[in-house]
Parts: structure tokens; sequence; C-alpha cells
């Protein structure tokens, strides 16, 4: 009997082997587990053995049974798995739309204002965030006890001649100290002012310092290069204007509005209700800074400019107020 058992095994997990679909192990398990099964009816026949065979019988063959069940079950596990993994290749199935995401409006303008400065033979120049005092204000003609520092308002460490810039233009001296005359540079970036904020001012906002150094540079290209900007970025029908101003880095200094676009030019919100947008502050580098750069005003003059990045991104998409910029809404920013 025992013999019979042993068998029965080999014949039964030999033939589990050759099992190709579910199918087929429903039939396996007819055959061998079923209640008309091989092992069942070998069970049920244990009556019939003499008394002193029974236990070990009885044993062995419920060992079978348990050695089957576990078996079936392995089986039928490597089925399931199977089709998990055939439905996740499955390449007939549509695929799954990725979230493509998409440029901010301040990049892609500022992409566009990088482009169009290259087309000027400007290069782009990084400079750091965290700026010492002395290149933020000092070297660019603002001493410790000048009170044009009270114009920007600053967010200061507590190493007190640590801040974060308040404008781009110390990437002047940097770029300057680094290149040596002729330069023509751009120098892109975050600036940060401890202000209050309202539809044309935030706390945090992109600046684009460009400038230029060589022999015999003129206030006439500082407006060249202001015009061709505004043409390369808005178009023939871009309203510019000029007026006078004073910045200490610069000598003489000018303003740049540019018409809005939001109202166009009737008065709204962003203009402050005036019709024009300050968007292009510069001038005639002063000659201190100049020396301060390491180049000799003697030889060199030069323009430079602070483009504001968010006020342009405002007027080229005609949106109200430069805040929106940075809510991180997705319902806004999706729109671009
Ligand atoms: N740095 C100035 C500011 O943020 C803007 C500026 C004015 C930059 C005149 C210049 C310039 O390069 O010539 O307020």
């Amino acid at each position: 009997m025992l013999r019979t058992l042993r068998d029965l095994e080999q014949e039964a997990l030999e033939r589990l082997d050759h099992v190709g679909s579910e199918g087929d192990l429903e039939l396996w398990r007819d055959n061998y587990l079923g209640r008309k099964g091989a092992l069942t009816l070998l069970l049920r026949s244990l009556g019939t053995l003499p008394a002193h065979q029974r236990p070990a019988v009885g044993r062995a063959a419920n060992d079978l049974k348990r050695s089957l069940q576990v078996a079936l079950g392995e089986k039928r596990s490597g089925f399931h798995q199977a089709a998990t993994h055939r439905a996740a290749a499955d390449v007939s199935l549509p695929g799954r739309r990725p979230v493509v995401g998409r440029l901010h409006p301040v990049t892609v303008t500022r992409r566009r204002m990088q482009a169009a400065f290259g087309q000027m033979g400007f290069q782009v120049f990084q400079s750091p965030d965290l700026e010492l005092d002395e290149y933020n204000f000092t070297l660019l003609n603002m001493p410790p006890y000048h009170p044009a520092r009270d114009s920007h308002d600053t967010f200061y460490m507590t190493r007190p001649d640590l801040l974060l810039r308040t404008h781009t233009s110390p990437g002047q001296i940097r770029v300057m100290r680094e290149t040596g005359a002729p330069v023509r540079a751009v120098v892109p970036g975050t600036v940060y002012r401890y202000e209050q904020p309202d539809a044309s001012h935030n706390w945090m906002f992109y600046q684009m310092e460009g400038f230029a150094v060589g022999a015999n540079i003129r206030m006439t290209d500082l407006l060249g290069a202001i015009r061709g900007l505004a043409r390369l970025l808005f178009g023939g029908e871009a309203r510019v204007r000029f007026r006078g101003h004073y910045f200490p880095f610069t000598e003489p200094s000018i303003e740049t509005d540019l018409q809005c676009t939001v109202c166009g030019g009737t008065g709204c919100r962003l203009c402050k209700y005036s019709g024009w947008v300050e968007i292009i502050p510069g001038g005639m580098i002063h000659p201190t800074v100049l020396r301060n750069g390491g180049i000799d005003p003697a030889c060199c003059t030069g323009f430079a400019f602070g483009a504001g990045v968010d006020r342009i991104t405002a007027l080229w998409y005609r949106i109200p107020d430069i805040r929106w910029l940075y809510d991180n809404d997705a319902r806004f920013l999706e729109q671009f």
C-alpha cells in the first residue's frame, strides 16, 4: 500500500509539471484530490486494511494529500502571477498619459530676453544671491553712510557683511573683474527686498542686469539696446518712453517705461493708473564703478541697465498682478 502511495505521488507531481493552464489544473485536482480522485478513493479504502497497517498508511496518505495541496497552491499562484505580468506588459492597452510640466512664464520671458540680448552680442553670467554688502552697495558707489541705501529695503544676515542681493547690479563688478573690457554681459537672477508687495512689487523678483563696457560706448547705445529689446520682445508697436532719473552707480541715469499692455494705456492696477510701467532703469556707468570693476574710465565707458523680468512678463502675458507669478496656483500657471 505504501508503494502505491509513492507511485501515486510520483505520477501526480509529474502530471502537475505538465499542466499548462488553469483549466487543466482543475482537472488535475479532480483527478487526485476531488471527491472521486485517486487519493480520495485510496483514503476511503483504508478501512479495508488490516488494523496494524492502518496508522502508517493513514499518516502517509494524509502527508501525500497535504503535499499535493501545497503543490496545487503553488501552481495556481504561479498562474496568477503570470497573468498579472501579462497585464502589466500588455502593449495593446491604452497608454497612461504622462504629466508634462511646462516652463514658468518668468522662465520663458527670461529666456526670450537672453535670446534677444544674445542677438545683440551679450553673454550670460551668473552672480550669487547671497551677496557681500560691499558688492551690493559700497562698490556701486553707495558707501555705508549713503542715503541711497535707504531705497533698498534689505534682508540682512546675522553676519553683518552679508545680505540677500537687493539688485543684480553687483554682478557688474563681479563680471568686470573677471573679464575686463571690452565686455557685453547680462546677469539674470532673483533679487530680494524687504518691502510691502503690491501689483507691481514683490519681496522677491527677477532682474536682468545688462551692461556693455568698451571704447566710445555712449548713451545712444543704451537707448538703442533697450529699443532693440522692446522690439524683439513686443514687436514694432511697443511704445517706449525714456525719462531722466537718478542712480548712484550711473551718471547720467534714465528710466524706461513701456506703455501698459494690460489696459492699453488707459490705466489699471499694474501701471498704477498711469498708463506706463517702469521696466528698465539704466544709465552710463559711473567712473567710480568702472574703477571698482578694475576698468580705467580714461579709456573705456559703459552703459548699464537693470531690466525687471517680472514686469516684462506681466506686460507680455497681460497679467495684472506680478504676485500671481509666485502664488504657485496650478490653475494660473497652466494657462501659459
Ligand atoms: N539696480 C537698480 C535697482 O534695482 C536698477 C538699475 C538702475 C540697474 C540703473 C542698473 C542701472 O544697471 O544702470 O533698483
